[in-house]
C-alpha cells in the first residue's frame, strides 16, 4: 500500500467556551479522515491546539478573577477531556500561548517585514477611558442609528440588520465599562495582502479548494484585496510584536500558526523531521479542515503568509457547512445548543460519530441533526443492520461449535464481492463523501442479512444431521460482519476494536486482500451497541436548557454587558439576608443541577431551587443552616418556582461551597 506523509488539522477552537455539537462536526470529520488514512498505512498526523489569545479571553479571565494563563490551562484540559471521549484522536494537541507559536510568530512576522510585506500607520479608533484600552466593534453597544433599537453592537443592527460604523451607533458605550467612549489615534501594523494577489490568483486556482470556495474566493480576488491590520494594542492577551513595544499580534495572526507550533511540539517529543512538512519544497501533504466561515483566513491570509515566509502552502483546505438542529439554527431557548460534554452524559459518542458519517459530504452544505432521523438511522443502521449480524450467528458458534469457527469458507463469491468494495468505499473516505461511503456499507449489511435470512441458520440448528451447514452459514455471516467493522473503523472505532476482541484478530488495516477466518477461535459475544433510547434525547435537551444561565452568562452577558465594577451601600442594603435552617433536601427529577430545599427563615418556609447539586447530596444539607437572600423576586423556572436563593459561592462543579453560619445560630436572623 501507498506510504503518503501527510498532516492534518481541525480548526483550533476558541479557549472561552465549551465545545459543542457544531464544533463536532470538524472534529468528526477529521477524525476519521485521518484514522481512514492511518488504516490504509499511510505516514498520518493530527495536530491541534486550542486558541488562546484575544480581547474575549482576557476579559473573561479577568471578571472570574484568575489569569488568561490559568482560564486558557482549564479550558484547554476540559476541551481535551471532550475530544477523546468523542474518539477524537489527536497525535497532538497543543496550545498558541506556547513557546514554538511565539517563535514562529515571530519568525514568520521578521520575514514578511524584511521581504517588504509590513506597513504601518496611524488609525484612530473607539477608546474605553474607563478601562483604558481600545474598543472593538463588539464591544461598544447603544442605539441603532437606522430604526433606533437599543442595545446594538457597533457593527451592526440585530434587530433591522442595517450595518454602520461603530461612530454612528447614538448613545454608545463601551461593552465593557459602560463609559462613554472617546476617539483615539494609535499606530497599527499591516499585513500588505495585495502584493499577493498574483500568487493567490494562481494558487486558489490549483485545485487546493472545493469548487463553492474557489469561486467566493474568485470574487474576492476580483474586488481586490485590502491590507489586512495585524496589530493590537495592549491590553492584549497575546503576543507582543518583537520590534513593536506595546504592540500584540492579532489573535488572527497567530492561530494559524499554531498548526505548525503543534506539529512542531510533537516533532519534538518524538524526533520527527518538521522541516520535511513545512519547508519550501516539501513532498508531504498538508490538509486544513475549517467551517466556511473562516474561509478568509486560511485561504487567503494563510497561503500569503506562508509563501511571503518561505514555507510550503497547503496542499487542500476543506471547508464544512453548519450544523443545525431539527431544522434550525442551535438555539439555547429550545435547548439546541448542545455542549460536548452534556450529550456525553447522556448518549453513547459513536451514535453521533456514525450520524455524522452518514449526513457528510465534500460539499460546503450545512447538515442537519434531526433528532428523530438520529435515532432511526442509528437503531436501523449500525444496531439492527450491523451488530445484528453478529448477534444472530455467534450464539450458534458458541453454543454448539464452542466458539470455533468453520474450516470452510461457504460462499467465496459473497466474501470476495465484500472485499472488491474495498476501493470503492475508500474513494469514498479519500473524497469525504463519508456519506456515500456509509450507504455503500450499509448496502453490503444488507446483503449479509439477506445471506442469513435465506440460510435460516434457525431452522438448520433445529434439523438433525446439519452441523456443518450450520457451522459454515455462522462462520460465513461472523466473517462478513468482521469486514463490515472494518469498513466502519473510522468511523466508530470503538465499536470496532471491541468486534476485534469478540473475533480474537489483531488491529484491522484496510481490507484491500484478505482472508476469510477459518478454523479460527473466538471470545464470547457481548452486545456491541444499544439502541438509543428516545428520553436520553429529551433529557439532553432539557440539560441544555438548564445551562442556559450557566453558559450565556460568562460569555455574552458577563463580557457585553456593562457591569458596574462596584454597587452603591443603597444596593446592599436592599438584600434580605436571612440565616435559614434547610428542613428537607431533594433531588428533582430530570434535572442534572437543581436541589429543591425547604428551608426555615424563621417567620416562614420557602421553597428554593438551588444549582448545587453537582457539590452536595440531600442528605449532607438536611438540618444545616445557610445563608439565604430572603426578599428576591419569586422566579419560575422549568422544575417550578424559586422563592429565594442560598448563597454559595465557588468556581462550580464539585467546587461549590454554601455559606454556613456557625452553629449556635438560628433561623430568621437577619445579617446586619
Ligand atoms: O473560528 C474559530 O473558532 C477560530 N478559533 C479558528 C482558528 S483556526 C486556526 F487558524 F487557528
Ligand atoms: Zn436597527
Amino acid at each position: 500500500m501507498s506510504d503518503r506523509k501527510i498532516l492534518v488539522t481541525s480548526a483550533l477552537p476558541y479557549a472561552n467556551g465549551p465545545i459543542h455539537l457544531g464544533h463536532l462536526v470538524e472534529y468528526i470529520q477529521t477524525d476519521i479522515w485521518v484514522r481512514f488514512q492511518k488504516q490504509r498505512g499511510n505516514t498520518c498526523y493530527f495536530v491541534c491546539a486550542d486558541d488562546t489569545h484575544g480581547t474575549p479571553i482576557m476579559l473573561r479571565a479577568d471578571r472570574e478573577g484568575i489569569t488568561p494563563e490559568q482560564l486558557i490551562a482549564q479550558v484547554g484540559q476540559e476541551h481535551l477531556a471532550d475530544f477523546t471521549e468523542f474518539g477524537v484522536a489527536f497525535d497532538n494537541y497543543h496550545s498558541t500561548h506556547s513557546e514554538e507559536n511565539r517563535s514562529y510568530s515571530s519568525l514568520i512576522y521578521k520575514r514578511l517585514r524584511d521581504a517588504g510585506h509590513i506597513s504601518s500607520r496611524n488609525i484612530t479608533q473607539a477608546f474605553d477611558p474607563v478601562k483604558n484600552m481600545f474598543l472593538s466593534d463588539r464591544f461598544i453597544k447603544g442605539d441603532c442609528p437606522k430604526c433606533g433599537a437599543s442595545d446594538q453592537y457597533g457593527d451592526g443592527c440585530e434587530a433591522c440588520g442595517t450595518t454602520y460604523a461603530p461612530s454612528e451607533l447614538k448613545n454608545a458605550v463601551s461593552a465593557i465599562s459602560g463609559a462613554k467612549p472617546i476617539s483615539k489615534d494609535s499606530v497599527h501594523y499591516f499585513f500588505d495582502l495585495a502584493n499577493f494577489t498574483e500568487m493567490l490568483n494562481a494558487w486558489t486556482k490549483e485545485g487546493h479548494l472545493q469548487s463553492e470556495v474557489r469561486n467566493k474566493l474568485a470574487e474576492w480576488l476580483e474586488g481586490g484585496l485590502q491590507q489586512w491590520d495585524i496589530s493590537r494594542d495592549a491590553p492584549y492577551f497575546g503576543f507582543e510584536i518583537p520590534d513593536a513595544p506595546g504592540k500584540y499580534f492579532y489573535v488572527w495572526l497567530d492561530a494559524p500558526i499554531g498548526y505548525m507550533a503543534s506539529f512542531k511540539n510533537l516533532c519534538d517529543k518524538q524526533g520527527t523531521d518538521f522541516d520535511e512538512y513545512w519547508a519550501k519544497d516539501s513532498t508531504t501533504e498538508l490538509y486544513h479542515f475549517i467551517g466556511k466561515d473562516i474561509i478568509y483566513f486560511h485561504a487567503l491570509f494563510w497561503p500569503a503568509m506562508l509563501s511571503g515566509a518561505n514555507f510550503r502552502t497547503p496542499s487542500a483546505i476543506y471547508a464544512h457547512g453548519f450544523l443545525t438542529v431539527n431544522g434550525e439554527k442551535m438555539s439555547k431557548s429550545r435547548g439546541t445548543f448542545i455542549t460536548a460534554r452534556t450529550y456525553l452524559d447522556h448518549l453513547n459518542p459513536e451514535y453521533l460519530r456514525y450520524y455524522f458519517a452518514a449526513k457528510l459530504s465534500a460539499s460546503v452544505d450545512d447538515i442537519d441533526l434531526n433528532f428523530d432521523d438520529f435515532s432511526q438511522r442509528v437503531n436501523s443502521d449500525l444496531v439492527g443492520k450491523v451488530v445484528n449480524i453478529a448477534s444472530r450467528c455467534s450464539g450458534f458458534i458458541a453454543k454448539r461449535f464452542d466458539n470455533h469457527l468453520s474450516e470452510k469458507c461457504s460462499e467465496p463469491a459473497l466474501y470476495q464481492e465484500f472485499i472488491n468494495a474495498n476501493e470503492l468505499i475508500a474513494n469514498f473516505y479519500e473524497t469525504r463523501e463519508f456519506g456515500k461511503a456509509m450507504r455503500e456499507i450499509m448496502a453490503l449489511a444488507d446483503k449479509a442479512n439477506q445471506y442469513i435470512d435465506e440460510k435460516k441458520p434457525w431452522l438448520i440448528a433445529k434439523q438433525e444431521g446439519n452441523e456443518a451447514e450450520l457451522h459454515d452459514v455462522c462462520s460465513m455471516g461472523l466473517n462478513l460482519f468482521s469486514l463490515l467493522a472494518t469498513y466502519l473503523k473510522p468511523v466508530i472505532p470503538v465499536l470496532a476494536e471491541q468486534a476485534e476482541l469478540f473475533l480474537n484478530i489483531s488491529t484491522q488495516a484496510w481490507p484491500a486482500a484478505q482472508n476469510p477466518l477459518l478454523n479460527h477461535s473466538i471470545n464470547d459475544f457481548k452486545p456491541l451497541m444499544t439502541r438509543v433510547e428516545a428520553d436520553k434525547i429529551l433529557a439532553i435537551v432539557e440539560a441544555s436548557k438548564e445551562n442556559l444561565e450557566k453558559t450565556a452568562s460568562p460569555l455574552k452577558a458577563k463580557v457585553f454587558e456593562p457591569i458596574a465594577d462596584t454597587i452603591e451601600f443603597e444596593d446592599f442594603a436592599k438584600l434580605d439576608l436571612r440565616i435559614a435552617k434547610i428542613i428537607k433536601a431533594e433531588h428533582i427529577e430530570g434535572s442534572d443541577k437543581l436541589l429543591q430545599l425547604t428551608v426555615d427563615i424563621g417567620d416562614e418556609t420557602r421553597n428554593i431551587l438551588a444549582g448545587i447539586k453537582s457539590a452536595y447530596a440531600p442528605e449532607d444539607l438536611e438540618g444545616k443552616l445557610t445563608l439565604v437572600i430572603a426578599n428576591l423576586a419569586p422566579r419560575k423556572m422549568r422544575f417550578g418556582c424559586s422563592e429565594g436563593m442560598v448563597l454559595a459561592a465557588g468556581p462550580g462543579g464539585k467546587d461549590i461551597w454554601i455559606l454556613s453560619p456557625e452553629a449556635g445560630a438560628v433561623a430568621g436572623l437577619r445579617v446586619k
